[in-house]
């Protein structure tokens, strides 16, 4: 198959910048690009009529396995309670564990993830990250993460684990909470390649993170973090001591923080909607930038902070309120947003011979139109094996 006339934006490592090849031609066989430039190759022919194609873009940070919404919790916001106060009064995290738990026992999660997933692929996702995190008991979490695995929705799907919070019934005594996560969760996890933990003053504790962490990293699970959403408890350092592949939110972070992210290669995934959202401080990007800390970007589609799908819409408040630059949109992405996942050998988020032919096909030629015209798609087409 041959993709022709297009503005290929390769984000290929080994060419400058974005790596954008102008009048090119794709040759794709068996699922996988052979040759980018002018090329040609047997079978179905696309005319891309000079509009730009990327790589299909990763999604590294997403809650999409719940069930229900929590829209009276964003009119309460709207009226200028703030998110804490929402969770406090019965809403947050544990209004969604009902819902969750019984679209598990009716079986009707898959149905609701297949959506939810059907919907990321067409505003460009062809690779998406999934925690789990919304049942909070062992089997629970074990069942989300089969759905996750055994959802057939048309794009690669990374299982995550996430020890999310201490849900109600079980605050009486926490440790045996976090031992079952430790002892349970983890060892019966075969499907997830990392673990997550929400290290914050209402969800997990610095120690209880360091248990996790070390668990996970006995079962030989990478580990990444929400870290300094709400405040800064210092999981950062806690969780670059463990080599984390990710922090993700980081509006409140230290500077020693930051440095140890660097030092231990970790990604930062910012989420703008749910720092917007929440209201929240913008995270200390020019920072970041300086220390080297490559910058990822995702939705965190949940349905407390936000409930979004699109990932053009992250980069346009990413170039706007976060002030990064258009490369470091794309980056975050593509690239960085493959490493964030764990996933820089295989190519994904990158189009190069031997990548995997997943791509997008826009209707503008201009990349810095996918994140300046927020509100109306620009996906074209997108292309999976
Ligand atoms: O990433 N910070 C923790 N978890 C989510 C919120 C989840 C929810 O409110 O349901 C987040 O913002
Ligand atoms: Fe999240």
């Amino acid at each position: 198959m041959l993709i022709r006339n297009a503005r290929v934006m390769t984000c290929d490592p080994s060419r400058p910048g974005l790596g954008i090849v102008e009048h090119a031609s794709i040759a794709i066989d068996n699922s996988r690009i052979v040759a980018i430039g002018d090329v040609t190759a047997t079978g179905d022919v696309i005319d891309a009529k000079g509009a730009l194609v990327t790589p299909g873009l990763i999604d590294c940070h997403t809650h999409a396995a719940f069930a229900g919404d929590r829209a009276n919790e964003f009119a309460m916001r709207a009226a200028g309670e703030s998110y804490e106060a929402v969770a406090a009064a019965g809403g947050g995290i544990n209004a969604t564990l009902g819902p969750t738990r019984a679209a598990i026992a009716d079986g009707s999660i898959d149905s609701i993830l297949h959506d939810r997933l059907v919907a990321l692929r067409a505003a460009g996702t062809t690779t998406c990250e999934v925690k789990t995190g919304y049942a909070l008991t062992t089997e629970g979490e074990l069942a989300l993460l089969d759905a996750i695995v055994r959802s057939r929705a048309p794009l690669r799907r990374i299982p995550t684990l996430l020890a999310h919070l201490v849900p109600p019934e079980r605050t009486a005594d926490r440790a045996a909470f976090v031992a079952e996560i430790c002892e349970q969760w983890i060892p019966r996890a075969h499907a997830a390649t990392s673990v997550d933990v929400w290290c914050e003053q209402s969800a997990f504790t610095l120690d209880e993170t360091v248990a996790i962490c070390d668990s996970a990293t006995r079962a030989g699970k990478r580990v990444r973090g929400h870290v300094g959403q709400l405040h800064d408890i210092g999981g950062a350092d806690v969780l670059a001591r463990f080599r984390a592949l990710s922090v993700d939110h980081l509006e409140l972070v230290s500077s020693a923080g930051i440095a140890a992210l660097a030092r231990a290669g970790t990604v930062a995934v910012m989420l703008p909607g749910a720092c917007v959202q929440l209201r929240l401080p913008v995270p200390p990007i020019a920072e970041l930038r300086a220390a080297g800390v490559p910058l990822a970007i995702a939705t965190d589609l949940n349905p407390g902070s936000s409930y979004c799908e699109s990932l053009a819409v992250q980069m346009w408040l990413a170039t706007t309120h976060f002030q990064m630059t258009i490369e470091e949109a794309w980056l975050g992405v593509t690239r960085h947003a493959a490493r964030a996942l764990g996933l820089e050998a295989t190519h994904v988020g990158m189009l190069a011979p031997g990548a995997p032919a997943e791509l997008v096909i826009w209707t503008t030629d201009s990349p810095i139109d996918v994140c300046y015209r927020y509100g109306t798609s620009l996906v074209g087409r997108v292309l999976t094996p």
